[in-house]
């Protein structure tokens, strides 16, 4: 089995300890000769290298370990990048969050102007990796997970339209973990789907079991009643131990009942309820403020812990399930697997009735030779009338990035679902310029 070489870029994110433990553990199904961490903040990223130093060290000593902040020793000789930066950090998240909220308008780290704010700020930051790693590893592959990951693929489809880059997200995993829970499935790999939408925006239209039974009746019955959510304490998922994820998956049978033909993505809540939203939000305390107050803290004070232990024996870090998928991807890509995966794809004709150059959210095959999306076919008024909306927004986005244009972000927030109207999208626009001034270029 040929063993690969690996560059996590955002070497210091809240997340990769666990990625580093579940790389560990699946030497087996995906062998490492080489791990990086790459970050342009050293202090930060230090505090987690120190730690996966020392876990290597005592769990899976034949992986070279190294962390550097020098883009030229980072991505030479690796096969993969696995990409998860937050340009700005979470302090800039809480800004995303608390500005729209500020103006009676949802606050959420991707969806809405918050979105489109972080979008900005990530789409020099990617680009900067995918050409860091086609200077030095022109034959990689980027497997990339920042966010904005809509804004950011559309991006990258203009900007660099032949880079070995592909663009996921876990929600839809993490959803499907909660369904193999609700139907007494092992593993959400059991589960097989048909998909369609942009990504944090689409519908599932069919899931069947290995078998080939249709599990749509038994799923479509328990989301009407509790969403995603447990009936009972029968549902393990750990992102629903955090109220706010509880409430977002429970949420999910008020945005089924508007189409009860199909299962939603979680994320849909923020464009079809944004009044029940924004009415359920603190605009003094955000999701920012949980994820650094909880998630932050305690990865990084178990990280110091680690390195002034000396070992990682009994550390409470975790394999992070999240990631599981990117293996998988990463595993699909290296072996050949011709796995079925949702991955986010120029349309290209997949949904008919789709702007044949928006970046989809579809199922693909992956193997060897890259990514082979399924067709889809022609999808229903609403679904349709609602992503070419979005898909609007997203473009807007880009273009207002890449003109430098004022009007055209105008343009984007004025026609978020989220916001009401171009007086309140202009009020937003303006706080965020004043807040991203380091960050995004000068708009005229
Ligand atoms: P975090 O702030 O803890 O970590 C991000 C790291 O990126 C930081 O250490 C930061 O210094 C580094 N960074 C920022 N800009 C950089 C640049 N230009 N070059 C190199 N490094 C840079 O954030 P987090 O909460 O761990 O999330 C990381 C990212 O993963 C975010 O974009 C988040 O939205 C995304 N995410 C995506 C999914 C998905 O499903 N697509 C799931 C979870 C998280
Ligand atoms: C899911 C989404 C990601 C998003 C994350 C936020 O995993 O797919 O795109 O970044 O949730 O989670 P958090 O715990 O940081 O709010
Ligand atoms: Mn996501």
């Amino acid at each position: 089995m040929k063993k690969n070489s690996i560059v996590i870029a955002g070497g210091g994110s809240t997340y990769t300890a666990g990625i580093v433990m579940l790389l560990i553990e699946n030497q087996d199904k995906f062998p490492l000769r080489k791990l990086r961490l790459y970050d342009n903040n050293k202090e930060r990223q230090d505090i987690v290298a120190n730690a996966c130093e020392i876990i290597i060290k005592e769990r899976a000593p034949e992986i070279e370990f190294t962390a550097t902040t020098d883009p030229e020793e980072a991505f030479t000789d690796v096969d993969f990048v696995m990409a998860h930066i937050r340009v700005g950090g979470l302090k800039m998240r809480e800004l995303d969050e608390k500005i729209p909220l500020k103006h009676g308008v949802v606050g959420q780290e991707t969806c809405g102007p918050g979105g489109m704010a972080y979008g900005m700020r990530s789409i020099p930051g990617v680009i900067e990796l995918i050409d860091f790693m086609e200077k030095y590893s022109p034959d990689a592959w980027m497997l990339n997970y920042s966010n904005p990951a809509s804004i950011v693929a559309e991006a990258t489809r203009i900007l660099r339209p032949n880079s070995k880059i592909i663009n996921i997200c876990d929600m839809p995993v993490a959803i499907k973990k909660s369904m193999a829970d609700i139907l007494g499935l092992e593993s959400e790999n059991d589960i097989i789907e048909r998909y369609y939408g942009l990504n944090h925006f689409g519908w599932w239209t069919a899931l069947y079991d290995k078998q080939g039974n249709d599990l749509m009746p038994r799923l479509k019955e328990h989301v009407k009643q509790w969403g995603y959510g447990a009936k009972n304490d029968g549902i393990n998922n750990p992102l629903l131990a955090e109220s706010s994820w509880k409430d977002t998956f429970t949420k999910a049978k008020d945005v089924f009942a508007i189409d009860p033909v199909t299962l939603p993505n979680t994320y849909l809540k923020y464009y079809l309820y944004s009044d029940y939203v924004v009415k359920h939000s603190n605009p003094e305390r955000t999701r920012a403020n949980e994820v650094m107050d909880y998630r932050e803290k305690n990865v990084f004070e178990e990280c110091k812990q680690i390195a002034q232990d000396g070992t990682a024996e009994g550390t409470s870090i975790e394999a992070g399930e999240h990631a599981e998928f990117i293996v998988r991807l990463a595993g699909a890509l290296s072996y050949n697997t011709y796995e079925r995966m949702l991955l986010i794809v120029p349309n290209n004709g997949a949904i008919t009735n789709v702007d044949p150059n928006a970046m989809v959210e579809i199922p693909c095959l992956v193997s060897k030779v890259g990514v082979e999306p399924l067709s889809i076919g022609t999808i229903p008024q609403f679904q349709k009338g609602l992503i070419e909306q979005q898909v609007s927004v997203e473009k807007l986005v880009v273009q207002a990035y890449l003109e430098k244009s004022y009007q055209k972000l105008w343009q984007a927030l004025t026609l978020s679902k989220t916001v009401p109207s171009a007086s309140v999208a202009k009020a937003i626009l303006d706080d965020l310029i004043e807040v991203n001034k380091d960050f995004w270029p000068e708009l005229s």
